[in-house]
Formats: C-alpha cells, sequence, structure tokens
C-alpha cells in the first residue's frame, strides 16, 4: 500500500515539504529534470529502484479488416498506449501489440464480392473505403442471394485449404489495410512493436483442439460442436464452443492459440487485453481454458474492460474510419485557432491543431473511470477553459513561454519561493510518482488526468499571484525554477497519457 512506501521512504509524503529553505533544496524539487526523451519519464523517487519489473505485454487497438473502425477500436488504441506507456515509465521491457481481424468468414465475403464490386484501381486509391464499400455490398448481396453465400462459403474454404490466388487477394487485403493503419497510427503518435492476426494461428488453433481432446478436455455437444466444460464440478456447466461441427476453430480458439504462442515467444510476465466489456466474458473464457490446460501463467493475463462512446459523429455523418474522427479534431481545433495571434505566426498551424485536438480526445475518454460510457461531444472536449486536453496544452505551453524567455542556468535563490501557492504546487509535483503508483495499480488514466488537470489549475493561478516579468531578477529566476518543473512534470505526464505537449499555441 502507498502508506508503507510513504513511511519507507520510497514515496515523499507531502509533509515532506516543510518551510524551511534547505528542505526545499534537499528534495531536489527544483534541480534540472530529464529531458523528453527520458525513459523513466520524470518518475523521480526511490519508487522506480524499488519496483519489480518484468516484460509486459500489452495487446490493443487490435480492428477488423475491411470492417469499420469503431469507437470502441478508438478507446481501445488511447487506453492501451497509456497502458504500455505507464509500464514503461516504471521500468518494464514493454511489448506492444496489434492483434489484427483478418480471418473468418468476413473474407470469404470479401473475396467473394470483390470479384463482383472490388475495383483494384479504387483500392490502391483508396483502400480502407474501398474495402468497406464492398464488403457492406457483399453482405446486402449475400443477403438476398443464396448464390452469394456459398460463393462467399467456397472462397473461405479455399483460404483455409491455401489456395495460392485466394491467398494472395487476401495477402493484399492485408497489407494495404496494415500499410493505412500505420499511417493513422503514426498522426496519434503511436507505434506497435508486433502486428499480429488472427490468421496467424490456425494451425495452431487445431492443435489447441487435440490438446484439448488428449487432456480430456474436449467433448462433443449434441449439435456436434466441440466443447470445454468451464466448470465440470458446478451445478450448471458452463460450456464453451472452441469448434465448429463443420471442424473450423473459432475466435476464442485462435486466442488461446495465439496466448501460447505469445507466451513461448515473448516469455512476457504479464499479458493484457485492452477492449470494450462486451468481450469481458470472452477473456473470462479464454483464461479459464488456459489454466485447464495447465498453463498456470494466465493467472497473470488480464483484460481490462472499458465502456462505450455514445454519439461519435462527424460533420458528414457517423464516423466509419479513425481518419475521420482525426480531421475533424483537428478542423475544429483549427477553426477555434484561428481567432489567436499566436496562430499567425505559427509556422505550421495545422500541426498544433492536430496535437491539441488528439489531447481533447484523449482526454474526454480518460476523465472517468473506464469502464463507464460517455457520450461524445466535441464542443465540449474542444473547450480552451476548464477540464480538456486543450487546457493542458494551453498550460504546456504557455509554461514553456515563459520558461524558455527568462530561465537562467545560474544558481536561485530558494528562500524567495516561500509563498503559499508555491508551496501548494510543490506539494502537487511530490504527488507525481505516487499517482503513477497508483494508475500501476489500476490501470486507470483518470488518477493522472485528474492530477495534471489539478496541476494547470494551480499553475493558472501562480500566473496570476507570481508574476515573473517586472520581479527583481532573483525573485523572477525563482519563480522560473518553479515553473519550469511544474512544465517538465506536466509534459511527462502528457506524454504518459499519449498527448504529444505543444511548445506554441
Ligand atoms: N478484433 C477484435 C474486435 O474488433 C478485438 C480483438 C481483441 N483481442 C483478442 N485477443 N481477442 O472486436
Amino acid at each position: 500500500p502507498i502508506s508503507t512506501l510513504r513511511t519507507n521512504g520510497i514515496l515523499p509524503s507531502s509533509g515532506d515539504i516543510q518551510l524551511q529553505t534547505e528542505n526545499l533544496a534537499s528534495q531536489k524539487m527544483l534541480e534540472p529534470f530529464g529531458g523528453q526523451e527520458d525513459e523513466r519519464f520524470g518518475l523521480n523517487s526511490e519508487l522506480f529502484n524499488t519496483l519489480k519489473r518484468g516484460t509486459t505485454l500489452v495487446e490493443y487497438s487490435s480492428p477488423n479488416i475491411a470492417k469499420k473502425f469503431h469507437a470502441g477500436h478508438l478507446r481501445s488504441t488511447f487506453i492501451g498506449n497509456f497502458i504500455a506507456n505507464l509500464k514503461r515509465s516504471l521500468g518494464n521491457n514493454v511489448i506492444r501489440m496489434n492483434y489484427l481481424g483478418d480471418w473468418g468468414m468476413q473474407f470469404g465475403l470479401l473475396g467473394a464480392g470483390f470479384g463482383q464490386f472490388g475495383c483494384q484501381e479504387k483500392l490502391k486509391q483508396n483502400p480502407l473505403q474501398h474495402l468497406f464499400e464492398v464488403y457492406v455490398q457483399v453482405n446486402k448481396e449475400a443477403e438476398r442471394s443464396e448464390d452469394m453465400k456459398q460463393a462467399a462459403r467456397d472462397f473461405f474454404r479455399q483460404l483455409e485449404q491455401r489456395d495460392s490466388q485466394a491467398m494472395s487477394l487476401w495477402q493484399q487485403f492485408r497489407e494495404i489495410t496494415v500499410h493505412e493503419y500505420q499511417h493513422v497510427y503514426k498522426r496519434l503518435g503511436i507505434h506497435f512493436d508486433v502486428y499480429s492476426g488472427e490468421s496467424d494461428h490456425q494451425d495452431q488453433a487445431q492443435e489447441v483442439v487435440q490438446q484439448l481432446q488428449s487432456q480430456g478436455l474436449l467433448k462433443t455437444s449434441e449439435k456436434g460442436t466441440g466443447v470445454v466444460d468451464l466448470c465440470p464440478d458446478g451445478d450448471m456447466s458452463s460450456v464453451c464452443t472452441v469448434l465448429r461441427s463443420d471442424g473450423t476453430t473459432l475466435y476464442i480458439t485462435r486466442d488461446v492459440a495465439a496466448a501460447i504462442d505469445r507466451k513461448q515467444k515473448y516469455h512476457f510476465d504479464e499479458m493484457i487485453y485492452v477492449t470494450d466489456k462486451s468481450q469481458a466474458n470472452h477473456f473470462h473464457q479464454l483464461f479459464q481454458i488456459l489454466l485447464s490446460m495447465g498453463h498456470s501463467w494466465a493467472e497473470r493475463c488480464q483484460h481490462v474492460p472499458f465502456g462505450l462512446v455514445q454519439g461519435m459523429k462527424t460533420r458528414t455523418g457517423e464516423v466509419v474510419f479513425l481518419e475521420d474522427v482525426l480531421n475533424e479534431a483537428r478542423t475544429r481545433m483549427l477553426d477555434n485557432m484561428s481567432q489567436s495571434k499566436t496562430t499567425k505566426e505559427m509556422e505550421n498551424p495545422e500541426d498544433t491543431a492536430e496535437k491539441v485536438g488528439i489531447s481533447a480526445l484523449i482526454v474526454q475518454d480518460f476523465k472517468g473511470p473506464l469502464l463507464s460510457d460517455y457520450k461524445f461531444d466535441w464542443d465540449r472536449m474542444l473547450q480552451a477553459q476548464g477540464d480538456t486536453g486543450v487546457f493542458l496544452q494551453y498550460t504546456h505551453a504557455r509554461l514553456c513561454r515563459s520558461v524558455n524567455e527568462g530561465i537562467e542556468a545560474a544558481a536561485f535563490d530558494p528562500s524567495l519561493l516561500l509563498e503559499q501557492t508555491t508551496i501548494t504546487i510543490l506539494q502537487h509535483l511530490l504527488r507525481y510518482d505516487e499517482v503513477l503508483y497508483q494508475s500501476a495499480q489500476d490501470l486507470q488514466p483518470k488518477h493522472l488526468v485528474n492530477f495534471l488537470l489539478k496541476l494547470c489549475h494551480l499553475i493558472a493561478s501562480a500566473h496570476r499571484q507570481l508574476p515573473v516579468k517586472g520581479s527583481p531578477r532573483d525573485v523572477a529566476q525563482a519563480r522560473l525554477r518553479l515553473f519550469s518543473r511544474a512544465c517538465s512534470v506536466l509534459a511527462n505526464g502528457m506524454r504518459i497519457l499519449g498527448i504529444t505537449p505543444v511548445d506554441k499555441m
């Protein structure tokens, strides 16, 4: 618990800051501080040296090829990235994985439909859009035509048998999709160490079925499907289907195989899956199957569920592609910024608008408990005042401006920092490590978001109460030191959230 860490001197306690100047100096609170590249994201106390570390595999984003990239995928992308950054900041080795929905009946439909509705030219120009169009069309067609359905089944069978022509079309769909996504992830400042997918685990999924069989865990249901009974001793038997009657495997079977494969390849100490809460039962079953097969490491696998987002819309209607959301955030932000004088002096206002727009999306998403649903609201999230990502960015840019203009490297006199406002800010800054520790316990970003928002409110009043311009030089220098420290903590915290701080706004 946090209190023990405090008494052992691993985490600082707010009481550590006394009004005496020696104490301020001894806290090293105001010394220049780790730069942007600091892998520790500014973690400062003994905590970093005390934590047990290991390899964490975080699987997130995981969209489905040719289907909609819905709000759930956006949340998974943000949350997973945050968890990966957080784990990294606490010294873990982190593997960031994207697990694509790149197998299953939708490829039968897509493959069969592409012959009829597809166009290689359009596919090259706007791949995600075109694949989605074809997918929608072929689904409609399949609803009314038995022939189309049959064609889809045939195509999927060819895929399962690794027919080279079918495979090469599938390969093309997959490659261009990944390429497009990489472009959008780059805009978000997100990268993945591994792109994997359901297709990678076809054969292994069949092996899993055999293993379940030989371990006596597989039963045949009345319908002829292969099932695992998850609580054989319980009154109510709860079964999970792992094999269809036609011998093909399912989403869960592939997940069992994928987990075993990841453990072998990456030797992770813990694995975290980030999806919306509708899949909670799926992951519960997955971990149970793994445990019953004797994989005790499944104890250290975890699903981080999150709630639904309502009403994610752009000006042109419902959101289908991630890129539309990012474009809309940028356009709206650019509109809001166009009034300001600084925008006119900017070299690349689009780039700033993009970064600030993305921070607005992230803060909106992270403010509450992850499990809660929330209503997507462009106007609210983009407000410059109030608890928004725009406010974080604005405060950061303002801090940067004053610090860059005036700070000198020379020694400063901490005894000039005795106002209550200053003490409150220093006490707040001291909580940074504790907040990260707390976030790591429950993997909820709200602790860090609220900590940073509070810091920005404190800074806003400090800017009024502790002017730099017009103060005697030594007082100005001491205050700038405080602002500089606040600026680094803010920047580091923002980076853990997945936000790129801007210097000008
Ligand atoms: N592609 C899935 C979806 O869009 C999410 C995958 C989650 N990860 C997993 N290992 N099952 O719903």
